[in-house]
């Protein structure tokens, strides 16, 4: 009975969801819901999470294992059409035919109709007519940004040639020597050899990974809303491993550090390869630095920020990062020491309450470090053990926000032994 009290219970949710969805769209009429309302895209997401559920608590285990066996199909027919520019074959807001997409893409009509009608049933193109295909707001979306495409098209091409052959590589390559990852098990090399030694698909890569922070800049808001960092006034952050330091620019721009009374937050973006085309700014000054290294000592530091930096390393080098790091959390002499601050996806903990579609997130995104890294996302108790495992005296004091990725809060705790 707990099911059926549970399939009633998620028609009701479905209900009311759609019931919020439509009274948000009478707020503005017009032909297309609207996709840019936050109010519309929490509720969407919970409609998924409710809708998904439902489905697996209604559908006959031997049709859920008939659709199953198949899904991987869809994958193929967004690789095909990737790779062979079918969104771009379709001018947006107008239609082509098939023989104009199969001219402009290369592909045959046959193959090209074929993926193209696939693609239709999950809301990706239509066929407006027989032999002519127009976007959905879901291929507009794809069609006319190349970084989003580009961030699809890693995934659907190279991520998922390694992905198919994953169990293959765990049991020949990765049982004997889990510094293997499949992507280097399928392609020979690791993942970032493999990209100096395909250069157009290292820009690829390169605008693939602008497009996936595009599509995650939430996390950014909530980062930068969840988490006192005016406490952090007239010192510095350091962003260990901190790229191009988009999250410090990002995080410099905020309000809130800039007080009449207080001089603002600076922020030192560290990392191994700093292009020469990155200038600094007032707040935000860039540096070349080796994680692996002991940390130099910053006499202004006020916090040490590493973001997605340890899912993509395996323990032993988590910790050598983490043990890196320790000299400079203590080296402040009458002042306080300054935070670590590990901005990650946390994994929920066993029986941990969490929203269906974030915990489905970070399980897919752990996997996708399985993958391609040989690394893994973690919980807070797997995030304190490698803590404890660089030093005893790291403990946890509290994880931020409320998203995919959270801020998890570190101090150096002057009282517990380092024995
Ligand atoms: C996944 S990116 C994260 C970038 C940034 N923190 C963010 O959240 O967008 C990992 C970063 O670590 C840098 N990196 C890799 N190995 C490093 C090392 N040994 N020392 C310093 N940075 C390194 C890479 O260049 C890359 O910018």
């Amino acid at each position: 009975m707990a099911a059926k009290s549970q399939v009633v219970e998620l028609a009701n949710q479905v209900g009311t969801l759609v019931a919020g969805l439509l009274e948000e769209w009478d707020k503005r009429p017009s032909e297309q819901p609207p996709f840019d309302s936050t109010v519309w895209s929490e509720l969407a997401t919970q409609l998924q999470s409710a809708t998904e559920l439902l489905t697996s608590l209604t559908t006959p285990p031997a049709s859920f294992v008939r659709t199953l066996q198949l899904r991987h199909y869809d994958l193929v027919a967004y690789q095909i059409a990737l790779e062979f520019d079918l969104f771009t074959a379709i001018p947006i807001g107008l239609t082509a035919t098939l023989p104009a997409i199969a001219n402009h893409s290369g592909l045959d009509c046959g193959r090209a109709g074929r993926t193209l009608r696939l693609l239709a049933l999950h809301g990706v193109f239509r066929e407006t007519e027989e032999d002519t295909f127009g976007h959905t707001p879901q291929s507009t979306l794809i069609a006319q940004d190349e970084s989003i495409r580009s961030a699809l098209a890693i995934q659907m091409c190279e991520m998922y040639q390694a992905a198919s052959s994953t169990a293959d590589a765990i049991q020949s390559v990765v049982k004997e020597n889990k510094d293997i990852s499949p992507f280097a098990a399928r392609f020979g090399v690791p993942i970032y050899d493999y990209y100096q030694k395909h250069p157009e698909k290292a820009d690829r890569f390169s605008l693939g990974m602008k497009g996936a922070m595009e599509l995650d800049k939430d996390s950014l808001v909530d980062l930068q809303n969840s988490y006192p960092w005016a406490q952090f006034q007239g010192g510095t952050v350091v962003d260990v491993g901190g790229g191009t330091g988009h999250v410090s620019r990002f995080l410099a721009k905020t309000d809130k550090l800039h007080s009449q009374d207080l001089p603002s937050v600076s922020f030192a973006v560290q990392d191994i390869l700093v292009p020469q085309t990155l200038e600094n700014t007032t707040n935000v000054k860039f540096h070349q630095h080796d994680f692996f290294q002991p940390q130099p000592s910053t006499p202004d530091a006020k916090a040490f920020l590493l973001r997605h930096v340890l899912h993509n390393y395996e323990d032993k080098d988590c910790i050598r990062i983490l043990s890196a790091l320790v000299p400079a959390l203590e080296a402040q002499g009458e002042t306080a020491s300054p935070v670590l601050l590990i901005n990650e996806g946390v994994v929920p903990e066993f029986g941990e309450l969490s929203a269906r579609d974030l915990h489905l997130t970070l399980r897919r995104g752990d996997l996708c470090m399985m993958v391609t890294l040989s690394a893994q996302e973690r919980t807070r108790n797997q995030f304190q053990s490698l803590l404890s495992a660089a030093d005893p005296r790291l403990q946890i004091r509290g994880v931020y926000g409320s998203g995919v990725t959270r801020l998890i809060e570190v101090h150096l705790n002057s009282g517990a032994s380092t024995a």
